[in-house]
């Protein structure tokens, strides 16, 4: 796998036929799917649950599959994702009461863990829970919906965080989450990101291969 992951969010997918534009951004380069789970109580918006995740595994999606919870609470979601072919797991510090519980309880599926970071939320919350984060959700928008402006100050914030990382000593990936597109991604991998999710910037256009492409190349520069 290389060092940069491309995850479309399918947030910004048609629905109606979900398990072919998986299918689709895979085809065209993706490296993982972003799946953006919603509940109308921690975020203002509703999206889908675990039975979805699990349908694209039964269409035979074999890709990783990248869960971000926005629900509150998320222990129940985590098991049940976890059962549905969930990868990677993150779910946001204020989500949860229990933060270390919550991270054992993903790791104890044999998934990745993960916390999201809000643009507000202190970097504290990655404090005494360095050893179980398998990576780091960054989010550069305000959490609820794709297609949002990208916030400038996480450049700053994506700085600090590398350097946590790097003094914890770990193999932990920096995730961007928001507002992502050909124009910025070089400025945000500058700024310490590896793994870039993009919803609207990749669905709401006709070539999902030609934007990954583009992604790439500047990523590449
Ligand atoms: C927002 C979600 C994002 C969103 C990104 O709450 O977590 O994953 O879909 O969408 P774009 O790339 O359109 O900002
Ligand atoms: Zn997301």
């Amino acid at each position: 796998m290389s060092d940069f992951l491309i995850a479309p969010s399918i947030l910004s997918a048609d629905f109606a036929r979900l398990g072919q534009e998986v299918e689709l951004v895979l085809e065209a380069g993706a490296d993982i799917v972003h799946f953006d789970v919603m509940d109308n109580h921690y975020v203002p918006n509703l999206t889908f649950g675990s039975s979805i995740c699990k349908a694209l595994r039964n269409y035979g999606v074999e890709a990783i599959i990248d869960v971000h919870l926005m629900v509150q609470p998320v222990d129940s979601m985590i098991e049940s994702f976890a059962k549905a072919g969930a990868n990677w797991i993150s779910f946001h510090p204020e989500a949860s009461l229990h933060v270390d519980r919550s991270l054992q309880l993903i790791k104890s599926f044999g998934c990745q863990a993960g916390l999201a970071i809000n643009p507000a939320t202190p970097l504290s919350c990655l404090d005494h829970v360095m050893h179980l984060l398998d990576h780091i959700l960054v989010m550069s928008v305000n959490p609820g919906f794709g297609g949002q402006q990208f916030i400038p100050q996480t450049l700053d914030k994506l700085a600090a965080i590398k350097q946590k990382i790097a003094s914890s000593g770990r193999q932990i990936r920096l995730e961007i989450d928001g507002g992502v597109k050909v124009d910025n991604i070089r400025a945000i991998a500058q700024a310490g990101a590896n793994t870039f999710v993009a919803g609207s910037a990749i669905f709401g256009q006709p070539d999902y291969k030609q934007v990954i492409k583009d992604m790439r190349t500047e990523l590449a520069e």
